[in-house]
């Protein structure tokens, strides 16, 4: 058994090639619970790996089967609820090991791809979120039909990228410049802020902030169970519609991002920042830097806010 360290280090393209004629296609983590009824399916993405909810192999290994039994013609589910099992982060960002110089440069096109195929699946899907989303985290929110959260303080979506010196590879700020508009999809992701929930709302890039977790499962259960009611050709055809207008290519995300993303995550300064974030995350764990990333970054650049300011 090769264990599951060692798959991460080799990156996605050999862990496919070793696991061919699976009914799943890739190895199962547990990261990804599901429970169903009435044509609703829950998902709680729990990465109990880590202390931050990481998007490592595993959970796209995990979301990577879900998908692909969503995708069959044959399944009665017809709207997906996601959310998390970690109140502190819905998801924190992409594995930053994957920017390590030496790790050996994965397959980046599978992030964008799997991103790619749930934005393209014919069910409604639905994010609940009640914590950080940051980088692919609110990549991941985007790719999804409808965004709901709380006003938690905990509640913070952000595209991190720029001040790695990378890019949101996955589509984030192309969907997000359809919600947003321009202006503030670059205001945002140029500076690499954190936006609280209740300004989220505010500009469209979340659906609606809820005082209370309990308001807003009650709001998104009643709403799933509704569009449930309706055949999944009539929901599937509806999204097609909406994302011939509201979607960027599959080449854009998945080709092109990937071209620009994989010269400069090579960059030593690229790779000098990962090394400095993953030192002083403790390995991506959850502290001040996780928590607090929008302001904490400032740190990392050896500035203040005060500096900034004056
Ligand atoms: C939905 O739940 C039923 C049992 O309750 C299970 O057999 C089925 O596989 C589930 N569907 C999905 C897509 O998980
Ligand atoms: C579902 O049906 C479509 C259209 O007939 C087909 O292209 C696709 O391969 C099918 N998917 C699965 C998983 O069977
Ligand atoms: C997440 O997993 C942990 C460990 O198995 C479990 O204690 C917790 O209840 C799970 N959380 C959710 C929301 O499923
Ligand atoms: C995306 O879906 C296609 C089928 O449409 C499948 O061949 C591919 O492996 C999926 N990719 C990922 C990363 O899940
Ligand atoms: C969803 O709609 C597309 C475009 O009309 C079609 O190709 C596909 O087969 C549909 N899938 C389902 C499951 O209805
Ligand atoms: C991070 O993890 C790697 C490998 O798991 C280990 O070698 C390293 O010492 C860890 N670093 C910190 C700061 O915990
Ligand atoms: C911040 O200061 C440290 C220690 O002096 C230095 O190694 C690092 O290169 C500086 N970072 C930036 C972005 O200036």
């Amino acid at each position: 058994m090769i264990s599951p360290k060692f798959l991460g280090r080799l990156g996605f393209a050999l862990l496919f090639a070793l696991q061919p004629g699976f009914a799943a296609p890739y190895p199962s983590f547990g990261t990804v619970q599901t429970t169903n009824s009435s044509g609703v399916l829950n998902a709680v993405i729990n990465n109990t790996a880590s202390s931050t909810n990481l998007f490592d192999y595993r959970v796209q290994a995990d979301l990577a089967n879900l998908v692909e039994t969503l995708q069959a013609n044959d399944t009665d589910i017809r709207v997906v609820v996601f959310s998390s099992g970690n109140k502190e982060f819905f998801i924190p960002h992409l594995d930053v090991d994957y920017f390590l110089p030496g790790y050996g440069f994965p397959d980046m096109t599978f992030p964008p791809a799997l991103l790619w195929n749930i934005s393209q699946l014919p069910q409604a899907t639905i994010a609940m979120v009640e914590g950080r989303a940051r980088g692919i985290g609110n990549e991941f929110l985007m790719s999804c039909d409808m965004r709901f959260s709380t006003t938690s303080p905990s509640v913070l979506f952000s595209q991190l990228e720029t001040s790695f010196g990378f890019i949101p590879g996955c589509g984030g700020a192309m969907y997000l410049s359809n919600l947003i508009g321009r202006g503030r999809t670059l205001e945002y992701v140029l500076a690499s802020a954190d936006i609280d929930a209740v300004t989220a709302e505010k500009y469209g890039w979340i659906n609606k902030a809820f005082d209370t977790s309990a308001a807003m499962k009650e709001y998104v259960h009643t709403l799933a169970r509704r569009i449930a009611l309706f055949p999944l050709a009539g929901i599937n055809g509806t999204k097609f519609g909406v994302s011939a207008v509201s979607r960027p290519s599959r080449e854009d995300i998945v080709q092109k991002a990937q071209a620009v993303i994989t010269v400069l995550a090579q960059l030593p300064a690229t790779q000098a920042y990962a090394t400095k974030f993953v030192e002083a995350t403790h390995n991506q764990s959850i502290g001040e830097l996780e928590l607090n990333y929008g302001q904490a970054l400032l740190g990392l650049y050896n500035v203040t806010e005060e500096e900034l300011t004056n």
